[in-house]
């Protein structure tokens, strides 16, 4: 009898551990701890700091990376931001690796994925600007082998918004890693590839597809690729200024010179993410049960993209390639591999950091106004950013995007799940797993977040949203007070006025 009530007891403490254990794997810690750490409080990580600078009122964004850091949403992750023209964060904090050695700081640059696009589209804003491409051209003006299945009339514009139907490749047109290396054989693969929609305009966003015919576009009009147009056109324009911390932006790791060949080496923090295991019980937990421990649902694109292969989603995000014939093919530690880093992929692989990223929003931004600071016509801008915007359900992403005639994207009403800085309208994009270039013209407002560690989100992720409601909560403060003073001035002056 007493053993039957032992065991009876063991059962509940058996049955509560594996509840705890459950708890403490999928839902109390984020996914960059290791199980042993999270169960059982083994490996545990060292203390984590957060680096850099933040201007008066914005501390608290150093407190909340801080917090990601601490409860294993975050590995390793910088943050920039700009306010009227000013550098009001700049912050870098956590490790390079699960291994712990490294500390993530400023200097380390990190494979954005889509964040890359919005660097793609500058360069082609660029182009236009130094009147050497009107973005308005059919693309077989400049490349005859396009126009073949029903993509004669396609613009470099449609291919820029995400409506130019090559969202996704037949089989044997996928490159390999090896294939990216030789652009004239990518071209010849790529250049045939039937309208995906017959002819027909709809947005299907071009997760990778998009920079490869870019990048033969840029070859054929200017017989520069797009890397070469980076290193000799516009990283000497963005450092016109800052000869001594340079922004970089660089479309994979080069062949040479031999000394940038290392520095980014060592540079270049590795991609991690979550365990299989974690983002399946993500994915399947229904919203009411994750919300109650403040997680939130994962996109139904990303879903679909990562576990049901046949759908327009998985095949243009991830089923388009890189093909990796059977080597390491899991998202993201098969974007480590070192053929696919020499490669350019101007839609995926652009290596840089918060720092250079919102730099580059921020001379975007200027150029609404024009004037000295301004990176683009205000032509140019107008034309990239404000003229012909579509809204309409992306058939990849599977919701209402709103999309810039060069492909960025309009947020007015938060990110994603997320009610971050909604009602301040953003303009930008953000890649897997969780980095966002974003600005705001009418709150003047740059910034950038970029991380090593990819989380499961579509719109950027935990991570980012607080610092972006933080970053506007800060700026819509100071904004008032200022109104509120100006308000009192105009008081002051009337009040001067009325006696005399
Ligand atoms: C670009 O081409 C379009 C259509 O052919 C034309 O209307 C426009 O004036 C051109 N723009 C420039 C800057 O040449
Ligand atoms: C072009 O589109 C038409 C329908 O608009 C379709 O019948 C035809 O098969 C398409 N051709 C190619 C090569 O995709
Ligand atoms: C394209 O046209 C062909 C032939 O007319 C048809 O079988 C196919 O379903 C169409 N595809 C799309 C995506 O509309
Ligand atoms: C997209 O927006 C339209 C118009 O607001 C709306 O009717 C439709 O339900 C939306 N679709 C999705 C998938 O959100």
């Amino acid at each position: 009898m007493t053993n039957g009530d032992g065991f009876g007891w063991m059962r509940i403490v058996v049955v509560l551990g594996l509840l705890n254990c459950f708890y403490s794997y999928f839902l109390r810690y984020g996914p960059v701890f290791h199980w042993q750490h999270k169960m059982f409080g083994l490996y545990a990580q060292p203390l984590v700091g957060v680096y850099g600078t933040t201007e008066p009122g914005y501390e608290n964004l150093k407190t909340i990376m801080h917090k990601g850091l601490k409860n294993g949403e975050d590995l390793g992750s910088q943050f920039t931001a700009y306010v009227d023209g000013n550098l009001v964060a700049d912050i870098a904090g956590g490790f390079t690796t699960t291994h712990y050695k490294t500390r993530y700081r400023p200097y380390h640059l990190q494979q954005v994925f889509s964040c890359s696009k919005f660097v793609t589209s500058t360069v082609f804003l660029h182009l236009a600007n130094t009147n050497r491409i009107n973005l308005s051209d059919p693309i077989s003006k400049h490349w005859p082998e396009f126009s073949h299945g029903n993509k004669s009339h396609v613009t470099i514009q449609h291919l820029l918004q995400h409506r130019s139907g090559v969202a996704f490749l037949d089989k044997e047109r996928i490159p390999t890693p090896e294939d990216l290396l030789n652009l004239d054989l990518l071209a010849s693969k790529i250049a045939g590839q039937p309208h995906n929609f017959n002819g027909t305009q709809v947005s299907a966003y071009h997760a990778v597809t998009r920079g490869w015919y870019l990048n033969e576009i840029a070859r054929r009009v200017t017989g520069l690729t797009v890397r070469e147009i980076m290193y000799t056109e516009i990283m000497p324009l963005l450092n016109k200024n800052h000869p001594d911390s340079p922004f970089e932006f660089h479309y994979g790791i080069p062949d040479g010179p031999a000394d940038l060949v290392e520095s980014l080496g060592v540079r270049v923090a590795p991609l991690d993410s979550a365990s299989y295991i974690y983002k399946i019980f993500h994915a399947i937990a229904p919203n009411s049960f994750l919300s109650l421990f403040g997680h939130l649902k994962v996109d139904p694109a990303l879903i679909n993209a990562y576990f049901f292969k046949d759908t327009e989603s998985s095949k243009s995000l991830i089923g388009s390639g890189p093909d990796f014939k059977g080597r390491e093919a899991e998202f993201p530690w098969s974007y480590n591999d070192a053929v696919l880093r020499r490669s350019q992929s101007p839609s995926f692989n652009v290596l840089t950091n918060s720092r250079s990223l919102a730099w580059l929003a921020e001379v975007v931004r200027r150029s609404a106004e024009g004037g000295e600071a301004a990176m683009l016509a205000k032509e140019v801008y107008g034309f990239g950013y404000k003229e012909n915007r579509v809204t309409e359900v992306d058939r990849v992403l599977l919701g209402n995007i709103t999309f810039t005639q060069c492909g960025m994207g309009v947020f007015r009403d938060g990110f994603g799940p997320s009610k971050a800085g909604a009602g301040v309208e953003f303009v930008g994009w953000t890649g897997a797993g969780g980095s966002v270039v974003f600005f705001s013209e009418e709150f003047g407002i740059s910034l950038s977040f970029t991380p090593n560690f990819m989380e499961f989100q579509a719109v950027g992720d935990q991570r980012s949203w607080r610092l972006i409601e933080e970053l506007v909560r800060v700026v819509k403060e100071k904004r008032s007070k200022k109104s509120i003073e100006t308000g009192e001035k105009h008081k002051d002056e009337d009040s001067g006025r009325d006696e005399l």
